[in-house]
């Protein structure tokens, strides 16, 4: 059987990836609303760490009630730029106001840049497992590259378009779910992940 997890979030292209990368079945995956839990969760945490943990606990709050052997698992996320000290970091999916798209987001990111020459950025994922009975586990990822000029490509989402990953010729935007998924920091924090929980089977 499966182990069931609850994914604490809305964002469809995170929920496509974890099922793209961990589709081996060893996981059975729901989505926060699949189990009736629709309320915005407020991230108001100052690391991805931080706010990956608040997600996680109000999520395992919600589902531990009802479902006692379901594990729950957040993801926080987000593009830290160079020239911009860092930012847009944890207000990422926040950069171009609550309901932007993220066309907005990456186009506003292009004009904050008109002109930069240093366009070196890292996107950072950090994820949180709660299993019951255990203590909140936590697995990071990165993926270092550059900011684009012009958005390239339609795959993806958020700023995909024009993040250029270090030593590659095609952007994530470009990259086939496969490609992006070996690479990108949510791809090292699954596998990061899966060690971590097979190191403490053996
Ligand atoms: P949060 O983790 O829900 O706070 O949202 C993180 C935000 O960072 C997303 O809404 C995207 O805008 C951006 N982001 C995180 N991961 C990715 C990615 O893999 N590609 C593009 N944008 C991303």
């Amino acid at each position: 059987m499966p182990q069931t997890v609850v994914i604490a979030t809305g964002n469809a292209g995170k929920v496509s990836e974890f099922n793209t990368i961990l589709k081996d079945g060893t996981f059975s995956f729901l989505v926060s609303k699949e189990i009736g839990f629709y309320e915005e969760i407020e991230e108001t945490a100052k690391t991805f760490k931080g706010n990956a943990e608040i997600k996680a606990k109000t999520v395992f709050e919600y589902v531990s009630s009802k479902q006692k052997d379901y594990w729950v698992m957040a993801d926080d996320s987000g593009l830290e730029v160079e020239a911009l000290g860092g930012r847009p970091g944890v207000f990422s999916a926040r950069y171009a106001g609550e309901n932007a798209s993220g066309k907005d987001r990456y186009t506003k990111l292009l004009k904050e840049m008109e002109g930069l020459a240093n366009r070196n950025a890292r996107f950072v994922c950090c994820l949180c497992l709660i299993r019951p009975g255990s203590p909140p586990e936590f697995f990071e990822g990165e993926c270092k590259g550059t900011i684009l000029t012009e958005p390239r490509g339609n795959g993806g989402f958020g700023y995909d378009p024009v993040f250029l990953p270090k030593g590659y010729a095609k952007g994530f935007g470009e990259m086939s779910d496969e490609e992006k998924n070996s690479l990108s920091h949510r791809g090292r924090a699954i596998k990061n992940m899966l060690e971590g929980l097979n190191e403490k089977k053996n």
